[in-house]
């Protein structure tokens, strides 16, 4: 097995909180050792052992992947119309997901998987190295089977969604599509999934049909997330806590004794600035979750109607502007947050033993994320010391 030293990194950063360095545990004038895909060693550049290989990044900045834990790749077609109907004054609901079901059913498998690959592609392009993909543009057994099946080719981190929306033709019996969800379509999903999601919402699923859902989930293997908030305050918050889901996801509306009861659990509060800046509503203020002790992700919520962007460095913008986080914080949310809310403990951060998943910023600073916004800083990107993307500027 060879070993790779990168050098010459200005600044490192590895969230590696034993090295007393700050939130990102941030190096300056840094070194690191790949082997086997794995890092083997961080720290001072002077300090750095033989390697069979040297390769020097000349200034530049680097950091952990980017762990993106909520998007929804698996669909067909886009809802552009939608979109500009609301920047000129129209409402984000949920019945728009109906507009997507409809083409993503009559899509072939190719040109399912095709999609998919494009748009993780472009995650790979915005230096992302993780990413977790939700179904629910299926919302019939054969439809949501292959979203899962076509899902897990691209990432361990499939998630179950058949209770993304009530579909049309189950409208005037919403029960019997509750059942439908935990029944047979579970039964089919469950060997492709590792995670259960519902949408538990206005318009979408109340409380204890999401509760229905997500304990059945529990009882097929499945590990519970959810979409909590995002277009009303509902009691999601509190079902999230109280089946000790993995992520409470959007966050939009958000009190604060809900901050606190986030912060007082296992849950991850997941801020998607995408969602909030396309469908133009309110942001959510971070600094109410960070006062009370939160533990906070950043995900992109990749999906055609409410945030179709793969880019974390726009969100990383964004939360920076418009939801209050420092710089720093949001870094962090956007790779060892995500990590969190995926409860993976090999991504995130850059210290040894750790996946070397790493992006080389072309710029000094990460700082440069957010005060550069729209600019494509991205210069490389690697998953487990493997090139996948490298910007030809
Ligand atoms: O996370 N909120 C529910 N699901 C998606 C939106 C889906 C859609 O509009 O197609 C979200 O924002
Ligand atoms: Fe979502």
């Amino acid at each position: 097995m060879s070993s790779t030293l990168y050098t010459d990194i200005a600044t490192l950063v590895t969230n590696d909180s034993s090295l007393d360095r700050g939130l990102l545990g941030e190096l300056s004038d840094a070194a690191f050792i790949e082997e086997g895909g794995y890092i083997s060693w961080v720290g001072e550049r002077a300090a750095a052992p033989h390697a069979d290989n040297s390769v020097s990044l000349a200034g530049k900045t680097v950091l952990p992947g980017f762990v993106d834990s909520h998007a929804h790749l698996v669909f067909a077609g886009d809802r552009a119309k939608e979109f500009s109907a609301r920047m000129s004054g129209e409402s984000y609901s949920a019945g728009g997901i109906m507009t997507t079901v409809n083409a993503t059913r009559t899509a072939t498998d190719e040109e399912l998987d095709e999609g998919i690959a494009t748009r993780a592609m472009e995650m790979y392009r915005s230096g992302i190295t993780t990413f977790e993909t939700k179904s629910g543009y299926g919302l019939n057994v054969a439809d949501e089977l292959r979203s899962v099946k076509l899902a897990v080719q691209h990432t361990e981190d499939v998630t179950f969604l058949g209770a993304h929306v009530i579909p049309e033709e189950y409208k005037a019996r919403p029960d019997d599509y509750v059942a439908l969800v935990i029944g047979e379509m579970l039964e089919a999903c469950a060997p492709y999934s590792k995670w259960i999601d519902v949408f538990c919402d206005k318009g979408a699923f109340d409380y204890d049909q999401a509760k229905a859902i997500l304990n059945a989930g529990i009882d097929a293997g499945l590990l519970p997330r959810i979409h909590a908030n995002q277009l009303s305050s509902s009691r999601a918050v509190e079902l999230a806590v109280e089946l000790d889901c993995a992520s409470a996801d959007h966050l939009t509306h958000l009190t604060d004794k809900e901050s606190d009861l986030l912060a007082k659990s296992n849950t991850v509060a997941t801020l998607l600035p995408g969602a909030e800046f396309s469908t133009r509503s309110e942001y959510p203020d971070a600094r109410r979750l960070f006062a009370a002790g939160a533990t906070v992700a950043i995900a992109t919520d990749c999906n055609p109607g409410s945030s179709y962007t793969t880019s974390m460095p726009f969100c990383i913008a964004v939360a920076v502007r418009d939801m209050h986080f420092t710089i720093e914080q949001a870094i962090y949310s956007a790779t060892m947050g995500g990590a969190q809310a995926l409860q993976r403990d090999d991504v995130g951060l850059l210290s040894v033993g750790k996946a070397a998943d790493f992006v080389v910023l072309d710029a000094p600073s990460y700082s440069h994320l957010a005060y550069r916004p729209g600019v494509d800083l991205i210069s490389e990107t690697f998953i487990a010391g493997t090139s996948i993307y490298r910007s030809n500027k």
